[in-house]
């Protein structure tokens, strides 16, 4: 047997696992919260662009009463996948979707963004209390490998923001993309507590590393974004590795920003 104190990996696979994250003694727990298609994918790429800072919300009510004290902000988030509009917000048209491809330096550099999407944002809220919340996909597991490594968080937990109310297959392979990175940090079971859904997750990714392109395929998101022409090139973007070389963490003050690595 282990002792408890070695250092722990986890994947939590589902919103169900997430939700329950509320309420808990998290201080000691660094999470990493995965929206591969397309939240946290769309946020770092914001952040890539020169945006500011990203205020995350869980509901399009939140959303709106944070642009009411923050006016400089743009409105950014989706509902089923598209912008959200003034039929869905009682007047007020969102200023961009949730597409990477809308969040150019011309739109976002310099300027805060307030971003509502159904599972990403919702995945970071119940992170709430966190010792470190960390934004992960694809396109950041080199920095953010480099930065876990660096830091070596005695609790890691990797959230895979799911789809709808159930898990989705591009953020399982997300997560186990950044296992992969970790392995032999937390894979060695003398050295740490390795969860079983690490081994999972890593072994999927294993899988399907010499093609994740297709692997989009193998996702429900995936095939929806893949079936609206003016969505599937988010595909591409959000599933290439490492095009990133930037840590973002959600800070004390609701505001995720870029940090030194
Ligand atoms: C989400 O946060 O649920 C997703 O990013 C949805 C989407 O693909 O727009």
């Amino acid at each position: 047997m282990t002792p408890l104190s070695l250092p722990q990996i986890r994947v939590l696979f589902t919103p169900a696992e997430f939700l329950q994250l509320h309420g808990q003694d998290l201080s000691c727990t660094t999470c990493v919260v995965f929206d591969v298609l397309r939240a946290t994918s769309t946020l770092l790429e914001a952040l890539y662009q020169g945006a500011k800072g990203i205020r995350p919300a869980g509901t399009i009510e939140e959303a709106l009463a944070l642009k009411q004290s923050n006016p400089h902000c743009l409105l950014a988030g989706e509902r089923e996948g598209l912008r959200i509009t003034a039929a869905q917000t009682g007047g007020i048209d969102f200023d961009l979707g949730n597409s990477p491809l809308e969040f150019t330096a011309s739109v976002v550099a310099d300027r805060e963004i307030i971003m509502t999407t159904t599972n990403g944002t919702r995945a970071l809220s119940a992170c709430r209390g966190a010792a470190e919340i960390l934004a992960a996909s694809f396109s950041n597991i080199g920095a953010l490998a480099g930065y876990l490594t660096l830091n070596l968080p005695s609790k890691l937990l990797l959230i895979c923001s799911g789809t709808l109310e159930n898990a989705s297959f591009e953020d399982a392979l997300g997560a186990g993309a950044l296992v992969d990175r970790l392995w032999p940090l937390y894979g060695n079971p003398v050295k740490a507590r390795t969860d079983d859904s690490a081994a999972i997750a890593r072994s999927l990714f294993q899988n399907h590393q010499s093609s994740l392109l297709d692997s989009a395929g193998l996702a429900r998101n995936g095939r929806r974004l893949l079936a609206l022409p003016q969505l599937a090139p988010d595909i591409p973007l959000c599933m290439d590795l490492d095009r990133l070389n930037l840590v973002a963490r959600l800070d004390s003050d609701g505001v995720l920003r870029v940090i030194d690595p």
